[in-house]
């Protein structure tokens, strides 16, 4: 009984690994060549494709694996790594990946907390979007094409290159990648007034599972208004976005309070449940709350951080914290004017006075092991909550 489940097991064992050797079968010729093949272009795309005898294949997989989770010898690694340098290399990844049965991820930033842009369960290739990067910003247009590798840091970077009146709403942390980003949504410090990175895209590039190069015009509105926000990886490769840039004032004021349980913590998180969505859309506070060990001895206790950007100059924010939120006690020396691309970078957590250029620092040095989930609450949480 014992052997007949045992070769039962095997059996069962053979037949699920059968479409793997099949897929094995095909040599890295193989596909290298249909590369070439559809990309017209042969010696250039050679030189884009990495497998791991490549020296440089582990550094080129591991630079953007954000969640150290998933940094290690045992995660699942792709039999090959296509750089695209122009549209007709992802057309072609598209093409020969579906040719010769692997599956495709596509990768931007890497931030997925799940790491879903760089594994997979079965034989597959990433196609790494690092080097289409390029962003250009139309100043007199108020608009900007940007490659989905680019960063948002360098997205951020890039406008205030050109104008100090002219922002984008996206994330907080600058290495976020543009093509997850805008796939999912995309909130940071201009929310309230501006909404989503996603509700300001007007156009896009993107290549479908045919290998067919659409535009917004082409792919139709109903394509156009899952890609903003339906979540990346599902419905085709964007490689690129036209966004709608919005307006900053030259001066914003930033402060971060911090209140400990002793200081009455739990009264004004209440209190800004109940005012900060009724705030003027020039206000954005957000709320961190986490614990912290105060005195000498470390007690434990807990700490709220608001944290904020103004859209304006320190002496109109106090006095609209004064009328709508007079419990934090907000005063000119917690406070700070600064242009708005200081503000990004402040929001990044870098000291003040970094140079602007760390926003163009690609590698991340927030990397960390997490399992992070999010939630929305609809109603506040009372004070005993
Ligand atoms: C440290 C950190 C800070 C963050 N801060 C914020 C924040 O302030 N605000 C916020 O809204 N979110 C934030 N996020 C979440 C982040 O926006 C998402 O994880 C986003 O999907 C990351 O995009 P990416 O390109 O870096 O990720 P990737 O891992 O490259 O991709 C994410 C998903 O999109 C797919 N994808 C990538 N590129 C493309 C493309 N060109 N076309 C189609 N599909 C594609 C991937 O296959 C994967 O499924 C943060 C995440 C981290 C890790
Ligand atoms: C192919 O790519 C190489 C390297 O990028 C370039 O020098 C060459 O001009 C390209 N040839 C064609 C036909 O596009
Ligand atoms: C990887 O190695 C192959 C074989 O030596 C080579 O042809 C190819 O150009 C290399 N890829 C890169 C990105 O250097
Ligand atoms: C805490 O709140 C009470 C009552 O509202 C107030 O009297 C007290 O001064 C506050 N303490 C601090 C440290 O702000
Ligand atoms: C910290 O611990 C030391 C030694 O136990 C004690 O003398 C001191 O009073 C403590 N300080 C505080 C702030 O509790
Ligand atoms: C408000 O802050 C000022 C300066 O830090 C402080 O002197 C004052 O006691 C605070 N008031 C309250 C009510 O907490
Ligand atoms: C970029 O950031 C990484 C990680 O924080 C750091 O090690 C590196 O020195 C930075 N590079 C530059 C040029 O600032
Ligand atoms: C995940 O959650 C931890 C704990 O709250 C937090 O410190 C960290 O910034 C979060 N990471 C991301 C990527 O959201």
């Amino acid at each position: 009984m014992a052997n007949f489940t045992l070769h039962h097991l095997l059996l069962c064992l053979l037949l699920f690994a059968a479409p793997l050797v099949a897929f094995a079968t095909s040599t890295p010729d193989d596909f290298l060549q249909c590369l070439s093949l559809h990309s017209g272009n042969a010696s250039a795309i050679s030189k884009l494709v990495y497998t791991p005898i490549n020296s440089s294949y582990s550094s080129v997989l591991d630079i953007t694996i954000e969640n150290l989770r998933f940094l290690t010898p045992s995660a699942p690694k792709p039999n090959y790594i296509v750089t695209p340098l122009d549209v007709s290399h992802v057309q072609a990844a598209i093409i020969c990946s579906q040719q010769y049965g692997l599956q495709m991820r596509t990768r931007s930033g890497g931030h997925d907390y799940e790491g879903l842009s760089y594994l997979s369960e079965v034989p597959f290739v990433i196609l790494d979007m690092a080097n289409l990067r390029s962003i250009s910003v139309d100043v007199e247009d108020k608009t900007a094409w940007v490659q989905s590798g680019a960063t948002v840091g360098e997205l951020y970077y890039r406008i205030a290159e050109k104008s100090k009146t002219l922002g984008f709403p996206a994330g907080l942390c600058p290495t976020v990648g543009v093509g997850g980003h805008f796939s999912g949504g995309g909130y940071g410090t201009l929310l309230r007034k501006y909404g989503l990175a996603a509700d300001n895209v007007i156009d896009a590039q993107l290549v479908d599972a045919q290998g067919r190069l659409l535009d917004r015009e082409s792919m139709g509105e109903d394509l156009f208004w899952a890609i903003r926000g339906g979540g990346g990886g599902s419905f085709g490769v964007v490689v690129s976005w036209k966004v709608k840039l919005v307006p900053v004032p030259s001066t914003v004021t930033v402060f971060t309070i911090l209140r400990t349980l002793e200081q009455n913590a739990t009264k004004l998180v209440h209190q800004w449940q109940l005012v900060a969505n009724k705030l003027p859309d020039d206000l954005f506070i957000r709320l961190i709350l986490q614990s912290y060990n105060s005195g000498p001895n470390g007690t434990r206790t807990m700490q709220a951080i608001f944290q904020t950007l103004y859209l304006g100059g320190v002496d109109s924010l106090l006095e609209v914290t004064r009328s709508s939120f007079p419990e934090l006690n907000v005063t000119r020396q917690d406070c700070t004017e600064m242009s708005w691309i200081e503000s990004v970078v402040y929001f990044a957590g870098f000291p003040s006075g970094t140079p602007l250029e760390i926003l163009l620092n690609r590698s991340s040095n927030t990397k960390t092991f997490f399992k992070n989930k999010s939630d929305y609450v609809r109603e506040p949480i009372p004070e005993s909550g």
